[in-house]
């Protein structure tokens, strides 16, 4: 792999721009955000993006443990800006925030792939394209070629044929991670997709068309780029393939999640940071270690899969004692503002990934959003650092922290 050390972008290092000021006038916080992508968007598609497993109780959880966390600051020492750019996997990007996989993002906003990459590559902050996205790895690459990851689920039909394609794909063109989801054993039932009747393949209802012609910026987009497809599948089921059958292709072919024997015959073939996505328990960090697996992302799929589970943050503090160093931790599920990222990184993390956060992005401003959130999260994690009075993310570790609902076992 192509490992090129590159510098923040100027604009990055340079602090908030007056255009992002003006904006931040209608949209000072992502939590606005999400509001206004609530009345802006098609109920169905709001639903799309926003809605978890059963009665959301999974997203609350992250959400108030996240908030439940407080730094202890110290005054007195007079700081400039705090830098944000960071090296992950000997890569350097603009900030420790990146864009989490999402399949079908499509459905929330037309287009929403090829978007969320642009916006990622101009500020040098991760892209991390879904096995499901409607966008090929290829195009993924030449819409963020430095900052593009691949994740994957399993396909384990003819020895992995199709998963091992796809790390291949990905590796010629350059990608800079490959991310393995294990959190998806099952599927579950996501209750406000149901109710909005959301389907896979997705088909447009009477019901939504309805909502959608209520929204014409929504119709606008839609029509310039149609219904969202499995672009990464067409080598595989073919390029006339229709929608109906190209998704009972993918049902066919994908089987349960990953498991440990399977992360270790992918370790063989990917050469590049291979990141474990799920992992919750200290006992899966030491194994993903032993394969020789480089990151380490607490996730719980932003609690779109089961209600039950501790937030991460509350999971976080187990993960970063077991890898001991040996590992990059990378964290999601529930972060919604600069402030979040800080509580992460203060509490181990090397580095934070959001998703929803972006999709509201986008159903609020269209293809500008992902990069005011992008700026967002920026400029609330420099006004963070410079409060608690650190000069930098290592430093913010040695704050004092208040998190009482940290995950022990006994
Ligand atoms: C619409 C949507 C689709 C998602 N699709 C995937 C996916 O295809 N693969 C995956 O590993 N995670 C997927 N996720 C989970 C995200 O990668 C991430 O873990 C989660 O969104 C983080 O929580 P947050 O939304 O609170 O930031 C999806 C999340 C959303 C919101």
């Amino acid at each position: 792999m192509n490992e090129k050390v590159m510098e923040a972008p100027a604009a990055v290092q340079a602090g908030p721009s007056a255009a992002f000021r003006e904006t931040l006038r209608t949209y000072p916080t992502i939590y606005h955000l999400r509001e206004c992508a609530r009345r802006r968007l098609p109920g169905f598609a709001f639903d799309a993006g926003d809605g978890g497993v059963g009665a959301d109780k999974g997203i609350a959880r992250n959400w108030n443990a996240l908030d439940a966390v407080e730094l202890l600051p110290r005054y007195g020492v007079a700081k400039g800006l705090p830098p944000t750019g960071v090296e992950l996997f000997g890569q350097r990007y603009g900030a420790p925030i990146g864009i989490a996989p999402m399949g079908s993002p499509g459905i929330v906003w037309p287009d929403a792939d090829a978007l969320l990459a642009k916006a990622a590559q101009r500020a040098r902050v991760p892209y991390t394209l879904s096995t499901v996205s409607g966008m090929s790895i290829e195009e993924a690459a030449k819409h963020a070629p430095d900052v593009f990851w691949l994740q994957l689920y399993r396909f384990p039909r003819n020895e992995h044929a199709i998963g091992f394609d796809l790390t291949r794909r990905a590796a010629a063109v350059g990608a800079k991670a490959l991310v393995m989801t294990l959190d998806v054993p099952v599927r579950t039932t996501r209750t406000r997709e149901v109710l909005s009747g959301i389907s896979s393949p997705f088909r447009f209802t009477p019901k939504m068309i309805m909502q959608a012609l209520g929204c014409p910026s929504y119709c606008a987009a839609f029509l310039r780029n149609g219904i969202p497809r499995f672009a990464n599948f067409t080598k595989y089921a073919g390029d006339n393939v229709g929608l109906n059958d190209m998704s009972k292709f993918i049902q066919g072919e994908s089987g349960g999640a990953f498991t440990w024997e399977d992360v270790a015959r992918y370790r063989d073939i990917w050469r590049g940071p291979l990141i474990i996505k799920g992992v919750m328990h200290p006992e899966d960090a030491e194994r993903a270690i032993a394969l020789g697996c480089e990151g380490l992302h607490v996730s719980n799929h932003g609690g779109r899969q089961i209600e039950g589970l501790p937030a991460t943050i509350d999971a976080l503090p187990g993960v970063v004692a077991a890898a001991n160093g040996r590992a990059k931790i990378l964290f999601d599920s529930g972060v919604r503002s600069g402030l979040d990222v800080v509580r992460a990184m203060a509490l181990g993390a090397d580095f934070v990934l959001a998703g929803k956060a972006f999709l509201w992005g986008l159903g609020a401003m269209g293809e500008r959003g992902p990069d005011h959130t992008i700026e967002l999260f920026i400029d609330e994690m420099r006004a963070t650092l410079g409060q608690i009075g650190v000069r930098d993310f290592l430093a913010a570790r040695k704050v004092p922290i208040r998190h009482n609902s940290a995950f022990r076992i006994a």
